[in-house]
């Protein structure tokens, strides 16, 4: 077994799936909260599968983890579990402390004394995959080189910083106590199964609503945009060789501004979804008021990753932001189950 934290919400969602495609791979645990990110819609497709077994329950919660770890012996540990979004982290940070970094705390704390009583070779072949965000690196200027493995943590919003102080806490568990770790620093994911309160999702779903296209600031702000299945490939790499106690920055050497997003989006809905006055979704384009601290740019060098594991992404940021556009189209059902009250709610206190 592996045991997956997180695995109800978009990225963890998506490996799952992913995993449990291939015939031969064992079982996942996959423990999830169900906060509003997380979807049990989006495992629909394993309910009659015996090897996904789900566990409603918190990365926090001691004597709940130390239990699932005693009853289904895994042999590595996936954390996906956090709160992601950086606009709520600056409405309410302390989710975000205590799931991200006290959550963390404890999924490493339970962890540590199951793998300390494992038999020799079990414990050799133990990995705790913490996955983490290129955010942790703070922001660059436009000439700045890309972010690599040794750049320092200079985490500016409430968001990663909590995923930064999560990096510290499992590198120094492997420095302290030689628990098996690897970290992976990741750009921005889009790709199915994304809620839409992030810009790719949000964008798609509010030009099909008539609704419009917030762009913070001046809508230069640059991102390194990978799809989420070239994520979860390299996740699934490093877990298979990846060197205990090392980071890898995961990237799609897909920088973009924000407005070219945003363009990008409305120009494949003009074509795939036309909109009855057989004007552009481009004019739905509305620049809003800033975020506070808003990072200027993103940008992965995902050199050592390619070097060492021989990973590169399948899709480009065109294949896959397609592929995206029409997964939306084609999910409406989906979509219904997360739009609910809560999500409206977050709507006006974030863009009214
Ligand atoms: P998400 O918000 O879509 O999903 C998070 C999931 O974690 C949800 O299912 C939620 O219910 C669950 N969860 C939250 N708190 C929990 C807790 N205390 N115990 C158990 N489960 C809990 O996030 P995502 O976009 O899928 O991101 C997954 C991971 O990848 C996060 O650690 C994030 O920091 C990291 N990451 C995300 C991106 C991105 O672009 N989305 C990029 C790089 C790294
Ligand atoms: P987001 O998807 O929230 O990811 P992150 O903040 O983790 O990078 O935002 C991506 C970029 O898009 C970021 O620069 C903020 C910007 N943005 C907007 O301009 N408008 C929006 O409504 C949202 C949600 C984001």
């Amino acid at each position: 077994m592996i045991l997956v934290t997180g695995g109800a919400g978009f990225i963890g969602g998506n490996f799952v799936l992913d995993w449990l495609k291939v015939p031969g791979n064992e079982g996942i645990i996959n423990l999830d909260k169900l906060t509003y990110a997380g979807n049990l819609a989006t495992l629909a497709s394993l309910k009659d599968d015996l090897r996904h077994i789900f566990v409603h329950g918190d990365i926090g919660d001691q004597v709940l983890v130390t239990r699932l770890l005693k009853e289904y012996q895994p042999r590595a540990i996936i954390n996906f579990a956090a709160e992601s979004h950086v606009d709520r982290s600056i409405h309410g940070p302390a989710e975000f402390v205590t799931t991200n970094i006290v959550g963390t705390f404890n999924l490493l704390e339970c962890a540590r004394e199951y793998w300390s009583g494992l038999s020799a070779s079990s414990k050799n072949a133990f990995r705790f995959h913490h996955v983490s965000t290129d955010e942790v690196y703070g922001s660059l200027s436009a000439t700045d080189p890309a972010f690599t493995e040794t750049n320092s943590y200079e985490p500016n919003s409430p968001y990663s910083a909590s995923k930064a102080a999560s990096d510290h806490l499992v590198r120094a568990w492997f420095h302290t106590y030689g628990f098996p770790v690897v970290t992976t620093n990741c750009s921005n994911n889009y790709g199915p199964y994304h809620f839409p309160e992030k810009l790719i999702p949000l964008v798609i779903l509010n030009a099909l609503n008539g609704k419009p296209l917030p762009i913070y600031g001046d809508g230069q702000q640059i991102r390194d945009w990978l799809y989420v299945g070239d994520h979860c490939s390299a996740i699934r790499e490093v877990l298979a060789k990846g060197k205990l106690g090392e980071t890898y920055n995961i990237g799609g050497w897909n920088e973009k501004a924000n407005i070219e997003v945003v363009k990008t989006i409305c120009i494949i809905l003009d074509e795939l979804k036309p909109r009855i006055d057989g004007k552009s979704y481009i004019d739905q384009i509305t620049y809003v008021k800033d975020r506070p601290g808003h990072d200027r740019r993103y940008a992965i060098d995902a050199g050592k990753i390619e070097r060492e594991l021989g990973w590169r992404p399948a899709e480009t940021f065109d294949t896959g932001i397609r592929k995206t556009v029409q997964w939306y189209l084609d999910n409406p059902v989906w979509i219904e189950g997360v739009v609910s009250g809560s999500y409206r709610d977050w709507l006006s206190k974030q863009y009214n």
